[in-house]
């Protein structure tokens, strides 16, 4: 029998030794196994660590961070409310608000962790094994693996020239395969990043609409996170469209497959937070809504998410100042002869005369990030430099003169 005791220490041994076996099964294969989808897949992992206190010019954020109002708001929060759940109302009609609300309801909003967990859900709830990905190479790094998990086919058409063209008619030309045998439906889903990360190519809104009125059995997302660096977003181009009239679709009457990712990462300095947008017809945001989970976005987000979007004015400032840095280091590449590529967003291509890992690791040295795209088709052997402050700009330019030999 034993005492108690002696009984608890027995299971706690029969415990511990079944855990090991567990293990030793695990390390031999004989763990159950995922989807096949997800066997075959590596998981996106950016290098996100021991970043802090360095210049952050390697992932496009905000590089100097919120308006002190969302500081203010977040501070604000009492402990007690840690212990709720979230509640998400209004933040729809802040985000209309700042969108300018006519044509759109707030039923035409849904709220993510981030774009990031838009473009997940909009693959979860749309994408299926065998259909088709219909997107741009090189383009940004998660709409792959998102589609790969769902099973699907990726066709990505690259972009054109050295000044990395949009391939319209190539896409115009993919999105209705009837005339070629080798796909005979049209793709799922078509993504656009636009401005594109990373080339910066643009894309005019007008022909964005005309994708999207081509295909209209595909879901068209565009991925606008960058585009108030070009300010070449749809959804003005919709709304200087729309003729008031009945139906729950509004502004997106003319696009009901269009759906337009927005976030407040890279403008508004919220990335750690995690707040993105996706804005279309109220039938296809319900649908992506449906695979999310009912308290996805946590509280800090949407109290930081308000106070952000009620603060358009730091937002703006941040965006003009960009773009002031933007001009000189233009210039100053121009200057001193380097190949550089510069289009939308907040960010550029460019060349060094040295490798670009060793320049890479060399301005890590002094500081300072940047992001190599070897191994990026079109683009490999440069590095893309986000775009922060001119006194950002500055030390960027000093430190990359030094380095690359040009000083
Ligand atoms: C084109 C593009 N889409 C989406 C994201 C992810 O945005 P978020 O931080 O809102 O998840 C990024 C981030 O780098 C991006 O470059």
């Amino acid at each position: 029998m034993g005492t108690q005791h002696e009984r608890r220490r027995d299971a706690m041994a029969l415990d511990r030794s079944s855990a090991q076996a567990h293990a030793t099964t695990a390390a031999g294969g004989e763990a159950p196994r995922a989807r096949p989808e997800v066997e075959t897949l590596t998981a996106y992992s950016a290098p996100l660590e021991g970043r802090r206190g360095l210049l952050r010019l390697d992932f496009n954020e905000n590089t100097i961070g919120p308006s002190p109002k969302v500081v203010e708001a977040i501070r604000a929060i009492p402990a007690e409310h840690y212990a709720i759940y979230p509640e998400y109302d209004g933040l729809r009609e802040a985000v209309l608000a700042s969108l300018g609300d006519r044509g759109l309801s707030p039923a035409h909003v849904g709220l993510f962790n981030g774009v990031d967990g838009a473009i997940h859900a909009i693959f979860q709830a749309f994408g299926a094994p065998g259909e088709r990905l219909l997107t741009t190479s090189p383009t940004f790094g998660y709409y792959t693996p998102c589609a790969r998990m769902q099973g699907m086919a990726i066709e990505a058409i690259p972009y054109r020239g050295a000044d990395f063209g949009f391939p319209f008619e190539e896409i115009l030309a993919a999105l209705d395969p009837s005339g070629s045998a080798a796909a005979a439906a049209p793709p799922r889903i078509l993504l656009i990043c636009n401005p594109n990360n990373p080339t910066g190519t643009r894309l005019a809104p007008e022909r964005l609409l005309a994708l999207a009125a081509a295909a209209p059995t595909t879901l068209v997302v565009v991925d606008e996170l960058y585009e108030a660096f070009t300010g070449d977003s749809v959804l003005p181009c919709l709304r200087e469209s729309w003729a008031p009239c009945p139906g729950a679709e509004g502004m997106f009457a003319a696009a009901p497959n269009l759906l337009v990712l927005r976030s407040l990462a890279k403008t508004a300095g919220l990335a750690g937070l995690r707040i993105g947008f996706a804005i279309g017809a109220p039938a296809l945001v319900e649908r992506v809504g449906r695979v999310c989970g009912p308290y996805d976005v946590n509280s800090f987000a949407v109290t930081a998410a308000r106070a952000a979007l009620a603060d358009q004015a730091y937002t703006d400032a941040y965006v003009a100042e960009v773009l002031r840095a933007r001009a000189w280091l233009l210039e100053e590449l121009g200057r001193a002869g380097v190949r550089h590529h510069a289009a939308g967003g907040n960010y550029l291509l460019l060349w060094p005369r040295r490798p670009a890992a060793a320049v890479e690791a060399d301005l890590r040295r002094a500081g300072i990030l940047v992001r190599s795209m070897a191994g990026k088709p079109l683009i490999d052997g440069s590095l893309r430099v986000s775009l922060g402050t001119s006194e950002q700009m500055g030390r960027f330019w000093e430190a990359y003169r030094r380095i690359d030999g040009l000083a």
